[in-house]
């Protein structure tokens, strides 16, 4: 049966322990210089409906450090863009490539495409969900300190992809998730309701960070949501993650962000450039993480 990761939740918490520990060793293979040919002719095709840096660099590079490649595809050059049904496009492309990497809006649209598809999609961002960043985000806390089971993490800020992935990664991971948000900008209710009692909505992000051993933002301003910058961004002034707010959460706790990061913004420069910031390692994991994933998937 052909598996798909379109959330956390299409892996077991078994599953997700053994990614997280081939991606550290394949990070350690390739900081030696060891080449392989795990995915040896494999193609993975990339459909981008927002913009990347991360997502797509990672998705690449690890394809052709893995011995197989990965191809780009925009909604502006192929005919996604001139009104192509999804279901039609899945078919084709999974009759061609060995697996889809899906960035776009609905989430409603990759689960299409998985259902219409013969080989493995990967959800590369949708509006809803980020479970890619997420194996990226598991790996570096591993690293720098652990296991993450039996933690408190904060999430401070907007109840969005990156929250919801977060309240997954809580039930698979086994963490406690504290979640400060304004009001008006919280998770869906379903999704935080089936965490159960591992997640919980507070309003004060100084309540949320106490004890945490990993406190995560994301920018206040989605892909999609440009239009609602100014409101956005007077709700969330207070929500702010600053060397004063981390100065509440454990003594050796460390500072996550998905990137981009916009400095002054929902995170302070001091911080998100100091010594409690794990971002560059974070940002580095998503090529190991999801190399790993790969393999999973499709070797
Ligand atoms: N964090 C992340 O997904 O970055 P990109 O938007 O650059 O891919
Ligand atoms: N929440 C952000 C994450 C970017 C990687 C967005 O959806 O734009």
């Amino acid at each position: 049966m052909t598996r798909h990761f379109l959330t956390l939740l299409d892996l077991t918490p078994e599953e997700l322990r053994g990614l997280i520990r081939r991606a550290h060793e394949l990070k350690r293979a390739h900081r030696r210089g060891e080449i392989s040919e795990a995915l040896r002719h494999k193609v993975l095709a990339m459909i981008f409906e927002k913009s990347s840096t991360r997502t797509r660099v990672s998705f690449e590079a690890g394809m052709t450090q893995l011995g197989g490649s990965a191809m780009f595809l925009s909604p502006r050059d192929t005919q996604l863009g001139r009104g192509e049904p999804i279901e039609d496009t899945a078919r084709v492309l999974s009759r061609m490539a060995d697996a889809v990497m899906i960035r776009t809006f609905e989430h409603e649209k990759v689960e299409t495409f998985a259902a219409h598809s013969d080989v493995p999609v990967i959800n590369g961002l949708t509006d809803r969900f980020h479970p890619c960043q997420l194996l990226a985000d598991m790996q570096t806390f591993f690293e720098h300190r652990g296991d993450i089971a039996g933690r408190t993490v904060a999430w401070v800020g907007d109840g969005n992809n990156m929250c919801h992935s977060y309240i997954n990664a809580a039930r698979q991971f086994d963490f406690h998730l504290r979640i400060a948000c304004p009001q008006g900008f919280e998770p869906d209710a379903e999704i935080l309701a089936e965490a159960g009692e591992r997640c919980e909505l507070v309003r004060d992000p100084r309540a949320a960070v106490e004890g945490a051993a990993l406190v995560v933002t994301d920018t206040w301003v989605s892909m999609g949501q440009e239009e609602e910058k100014q409101r956005r961004q007077v709700a969330f002034a207070p929500y702010k993650v600053t060397r004063e707010l981390m100065g509440r959460a454990e003594p050796d706790a460390l500072f996550m962000h998905c990137l981009p990061a916009y400095r002054g913004m929902e995170v302070e420069a001091e911080l998100l450039d100091g010594p409690d910031s794990v971002v560059w390692d974070e940002a580095e994991n998503r090529l190991h993480a999801q190399k790993a994933l790969l393999e999973f998937l499709l070797a």
